[in-house]
């Protein structure tokens, strides 16, 4: 196995990574799986630093860091801290970095991780940047899909919903333009993927297309990746009432799909995949969700350099 390349590392953007790196972290995260190191973090202190609600990405970094051994402070308000009195992101990362070994921050706006990470030597991990990136999700998302798949290349993947704000759809699309993938974007024309996107999944020949209904796609599929429309990142509310339940999955529009398509969802889901569908082995939503627990442990384990 190759050398630690995340030590000490920032945790930004999946720009950032090559696929090698990618499989490397996949990797880890298998060993972990295998192994269960229970005293690896031991010593270790991480900040948990959320600006903006979570339930996931949250409760599985700090359980994560816990169950390896290590200790979490933090805040999952930020209307409690000194933010509330005005002091800049700059100054608050500056200071926390003082105190522990590794933080993890979410926060509103685009940009902030890599802003956050101008501030400190600590390592910063993204744990999702307004409606710009969120890198390891989609290192749960990959790890999933080659669990469910057995392989990322060859598969066919549609990303569906809102992928103009979906963070997790902009870094999924980049980390997939490393591999030999099909992939389709289904959105409707005011939240398909951002050019900037688009043009790096061009750039890495990999064939893609646009689309508005998920329909005609779904039979070609080996994973359904669907979003929640982020009512959040919209100024206007009627354009939010206008494409709210543009997608909304129901068991009867599974009646052609192979029988190993997988559906997939970052989560919180709202209304775009119906319940009824959670019963189904097409389902892989929540085994994804525990998946984020393995990964968060193996890239804490890897950026503290507590595993090669
Ligand atoms: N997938 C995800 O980021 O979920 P949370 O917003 O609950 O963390």
């Amino acid at each position: 196995m190759k050398q630690n390349i995340l030590r000490g590392r920032d945790i930004i953007s999946m720009a950032d990574f090559s696929k090698e790196d990618i499989l490397y972290i996949l990797r880890v995260a298998d060993q972990v799986k295998k192994s269960n190191p229970n005293r690896l973090l031991s010593g270790c202190l991480m900040g948990s630093c959320f600006f903006e609600p979570s339930t996931r990405t949250r409760l599985s970094f700090e359980a994560a860091m816990k169950r390896l051994g290590g200790d979490v402070i933090g805040f999952a308000d930020s209307s409690t801290t000194s933010a509330k009195k005005g002091e800049t992101l700059y100054d608050s990362i500056k200071i926390i970095g003082q105190y522990v070994d590794i933080i993890v921050m979410r926060h509103p706006v685009d940009g902030s991780a890599r802003r956050a990470a101008e501030a400190t030597d600590t390592p910063i991990i993204n744990a999702g940047d307004g409606s710009n990136q969120h890198p390891t999700q989609t290192l749960l998302d990959l790890y999933t899909i080659k669990e469910s798949q057995k392989s990322i290349d060859g598969i066919h993947i549609a990303l569906v919903g809102d992928l103009k704000y979906g963070r997790t759809a902009h870094s999924l699309a980049q980390a997939l333009s490393h591999f030999n993938v099909r992939l389709y974007f289904i959105a409707p024309p005011s939240l398909q993927i951002p050019p900037h996107i688009a043009n790096h999944v061009k750039a890495k020949q990999v064939k893609f297309s646009f689309h508005e209904k998920l329909d005609d796609v779904l039979p070609k599929l080996d994973i359904l990746y669907m979003t929640r429309i982020q009512e959040e990142r919209f100024s206007d509310s009627m354009e939010y009432n206008r494409v709210k339940d543009v997608f909304r999955l129901t068991l009867d529009q599974l009646g052609a799909v192979r029988p190993s398509m997988r559906i997939l969802h970052p989560l919180p889901r709202v209304r775009e995949i119906d319940p009824s569908i959670d019963a189904t082995p097409h389902a892989y939503y929540f085994q994804q969700a525990q998946n984020g627990l393995l990964v968060r442990q193996a890239v804490l384990s890897l950026v503290l350099g507590k595993i090669e």
